[in-house]
């Protein structure tokens, strides 16, 4: 994975090429007028699309002002909008809230020229991308994520979807959109502990598939912590060539390549299964205390050295998020491990570093080790 990685360039402006699917994610910072002029020019690209001349922009109370003035900008380029405002929160992106945007469509009488634009957190994105993909099998979208996880990791790659009560995720389906919009901008609002949940997918990225980035963000961290816009940008802009790296090359989960982003998700979903959902770990943390508990699995199989899985730790601590979660009974955790929708027949996967920039896929991995190394915490 990670020999190729850097085909990736860096520039503000990244293209994900997926043939007739293909968008561009403009990175920009402080540029909410030029949304406008970038939707026009997105939409147009496809059949959908350049026949577009209305929209419904989908919100939270949170980070509504931010939608108003992106709605402002459609209107200048003569796409008008309505605007969905819903409670911020993962409840909402349940099927109730689907069927509240899906009833919105039908009075505003919308046809496959209606653009959904998504401007929020990975919440909003999800669903919102899922009201887009099912609605009259598949309206335009556009997303502008305004949380650092989204600019970094939700709104690239096509996944969108809702939960059910018990299962997060479950329905969902592929739709890319048209273009994606992030200016650092929105990010001043974002509350700080958001920020550092979404440093901790940005570590990842550096792990998984690329050293250099992991030594930039080393070597970076007071410039990030202090959301310098050009770190800013480049640090979005490097996330979302990375994920869209793997996304071309594995758009619907088939190969396996696609598998390398879980780094640090099996014991991360299963943390946040068992402190449970809005508990004492929000998804970036848990993932966090999961990279590091998988490196420790690498380690004792021999795959790293104790010096790669301490820059690790240190580079997370360091962004504000934890590393370990001492209070964790070992056996929950495994046994939510066991349920995951990712694991085949019984065996749990893991994605483990083989060095900085480099994971493989093993189901080598015991559930002996994985006790051991989470009763060592
Ligand atoms: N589709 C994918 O590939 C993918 C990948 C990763 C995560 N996700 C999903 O993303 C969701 C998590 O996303 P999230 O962390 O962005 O959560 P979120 O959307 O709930 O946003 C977190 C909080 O920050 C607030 N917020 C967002 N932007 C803000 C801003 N600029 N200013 C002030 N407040 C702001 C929101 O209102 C919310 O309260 C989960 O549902 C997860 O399943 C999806
Ligand atoms: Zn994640």
């Amino acid at each position: 994975v990670s020999d190729t990685a850097e085909n990736a360039r860096p520039s503000d402006n990244v293209h994900v090429a997926l043939g007739e699917r293909s968008y561009t994610i403009r990175i920009v910072s402080r540029a909410a007028s030029q949304f406008g002029s970038f939707a026009r020019l997105s939409l147009d690209r496809s059949w959908a699309g350049r026949g577009c001349k209305r929209g419904l922009v989908v919100t939270d109370r949170n980070v509504r002002p931010i939608a108003e003035s992106l709605a402002g900008s459609l209107a200048a380029v003569g796409i008008s909008s309505d605007l969905a405002v819903l409670e911020p929160g993962e409840e909402t992106k349940s099927l109730r809230s689907a069927q509240v945007l899906w009833d919105r469509l039908v009075d505003l009488r919308a046809d496959r020229h209606t653009v959904i634009v998504a401007v929020g957190g990975g919440v909003v994105g999800d669903l919102a991308g899922f009201v887009a993909a099912t609605y009259a099998r598949g309206l335009p979208l556009l997303m502008a994520p305004t949380s650092l996880l989204a600019q970094v990791d939700s709104s690239v790659g096509g996944k969108v979807g809702i939960n059910l009560p018990e299962v997060k995720n479950i329905l969902g389906a592929f739709h890319q959109p048209s273009g994606v919009w992030i200016d650092t901008e929105m990010l001043e609002t974002l509350p700080p502990r958001q920020f550092h949940c979404g440093l901790a997918e940005v570590v990842k990225y550096g792990v998984i598939l690329d050293e250099p980035f992991f030594e930039e963000l080393e070597r970076a961290e007071p410039e990030i912590l202090a959301m310098d816009p050009a770190w800013l940008r480049r640090i979005v802009a490097r996330s979302c060539e990375l994920k869209a790296f793997v996304v071309e090359r594995d758009e619907l989960e088939t190969s396996g390549l696609r598998a390398a982003l879980n780094f640090g998700h099996t014991i991360g979903h299963a943390i946040e299964a068992v402190a449970g959902y809005g508990g004492a770990y929000n998804h970036g943390e848990a993932v966090s205390i999961g990279m590091v508990a998988e490196t420790r699995i690498a380690e004792r199989l021999g795959w790293i050295d104790a010096g790669v899985r301490r820059r690790i730790e240190l580079l997370l601590g360091r962004f504000g998020l934890p590393t370990a979660a001492p209070e964790l009974e070992s056996e929950p955790l495994l046994e939510a491990m066991t349920r995951d929708k990712k694991n085949r027949a019984g065996t749990i996967r893991f994605v483990l570093p083989r060095r900085l920039g480099h994971v493989e896929l093993t189901d080598v991995v015991t559930p002996d080790l994985i006790r051991l190394v989470l009763d060592a915490q």
